[in-house]
């Protein structure tokens, strides 16, 4: 039984219970964080703030919306978005926040596969922000569902006929994750369910396990240096602040991101006030109708690369095309063979590899987005074609790049 004595305070009672002097030290003065960093790393608490956002957006909007396939579309675009006070403003914050999440997700991996910073100690990171991705895109896509506009209904439609498995006869599997033959109430239920509890409590864990694995590597640096954090947390503990490679996590380093997080909120409030309608698709203004099917089907913007990779193939081979680019940013460390945990521009073919990956993901994004026709559809298949290759040469050109 540990030793209690009467507490002298409040803070005294607590520590002797929680030991938060001890947490403390250890969740901020005591973490050390380089100097040697810039803006991009600020995007992990970026990402955390939006995340914060959805959740108590979402919470608002749970007062009025209603799960049910009569009433849904009414309850957020008349409800919520008319007789509702500041219905529109959650609203818009919620659907502003949904998307400039991926945008601000896809920055944050591209970081850290430019710094290499899924290395040497930091795979669990890399392999929790993954799951991170994997588990906002199932966000993502069960919310699109829940205003049961035309897009809402027919992007439920063809995502769950991907689980018919083409010619494989994988019978019954899309009846059972619809609970129907078609999308109808039972499919706006289970979505429901997903979207407001499950999903979101995955999340929270995952955000958690995300942090918890960043505590014995520390973050990478700017320079991908090996830095020896006691050494340096001795120097800055000792007072030498200027000579020390390190900062603490809280005040120094969280006041740096801060400013970061003021700057981008300026930006996410001016697209919530002033063009929200960018997050939003006109063809979801319509109420779903299982008659009627839009002419072009599309997913939001940061489904389209992956969307694009599905398109040009048969069904089978497109359902793998597919599920290969799901998961195979998860394989990343360990496809990258070289032990270079430097930024992308100190290496030899990697670099190269790099800007190409980025910029096949945004034509296929852009090509995702246009009907499949002619150039288009062209341009779209030997896209796909370079995003698979350029995985399979990924453990090839690292083999044999040098020691830097
Ligand atoms: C939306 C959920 C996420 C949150 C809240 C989050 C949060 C954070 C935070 C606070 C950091 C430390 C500071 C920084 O480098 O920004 C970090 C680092 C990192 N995150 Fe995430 N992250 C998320 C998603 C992801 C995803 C999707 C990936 C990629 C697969 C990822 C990969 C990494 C890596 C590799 C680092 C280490 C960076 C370094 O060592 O320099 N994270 N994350």
């Amino acid at each position: 039984m540990a030793h209690f004595t009467k507490a002298t305070s409040l803070h005294d009672w607590l520590n002797q219970r929680l030991a938060i002097d001890t947490l403390r030290r250890v969740l901020a003065t005591e973490y050390w964080i380089p100097k040697n960093i810039n803006f991009l790393w600020a995007m992990g608490m970026v990402l955390a703030i939006t995340f914060a956002f959805l959740l108590v957006s979402g919470i608002f909007l749970l007062m009025y919306y209603q799960p049910n396939v009569d009433l849904a579309f009414d309850s957020v675009n008349y409800t919520i978005m008319q007789e509702v006070g500041y219905g529109w403003l959650w609203r818009h914050v919620h659907g502003v926040a949904a998307s400039v999440v991926f945008l601000v997700i896809y920055i944050h991996m591209f970081t850290g596969i430019y710094y290499g910073s899924y290395k040497k100690g930091r795979e669990m990171i890399w392999l929790s922000g993954m799951l991170l991705f994997v588990a906002f895109s199932a966000e993502a896509f069960s919310g699109y569902m829940l205003p049961w506009g035309q897009m809402s209904y027919w992007a439920g439609m063809v995502i769950t006929n991907l689980f018919s498995g083409g010619s494989l006869h994988a019978d019954g599997l899309v009846e059972w994750i619809r609970g129907d033959y078609v999308p109808a109430q039972a499919f706006l239920n289970r979505f429901f369910m997903l979207h407001v509890l499950l999903i979101p409590l995955a999340i929270i864990g995952l955000i958690v396990l995300h942090f918890g694995a960043l505590r014995i590597p520390h973050v990478n640096n700017q320079d991908g240096e090996e830095i020896d954090f006691e050494a340096e947390a001795a120097k800055y503990k000792a007072g030498d602040k200027a000579n020390s490679k390190v900062i603490a996590f809280v005040n120094d380093f969280m006041s740096k991101d801060m400013m970061v997080v003021s700057i981008y909120l300026i930006f996410f409030f001016y697209l919530v006030f002033y063009h929200y309608d960018f997050a939003m698709d006109p063809v979801n203004f319509d109420p779903a109708n299982g008659l009627k099917t839009p002419t072009h089907i599309y997913p939001e913007w940061y489904f389209l690369w992956s969307y694009e990779i599905l398109r040009p193939f048969s069904t089978n081979v497109g359902l793998i095309a597919f599920a290969f680019a799901q998961v195979i940013f998860f394989l990343l460390p360990f496809l990258d063979r070289s032990p270079n945990a430097v930024p992308a521009s100190r290496r030899g073919l990697f670099k190269y590899w790099f800007w190409a990956m980025l910029i096949d993901m945004i034509i296929l994004t852009a090509m995702g987005k246009v009907p499949p026709e002619g150039l288009f559809s062209a341009i779209g298949f030997y896209a796909a074609l370079t995003f698979i290759g350029l995985w399979i040469a990924l453990p090839f050109i690292t083999k044999f790049e040098k020691k830097v």
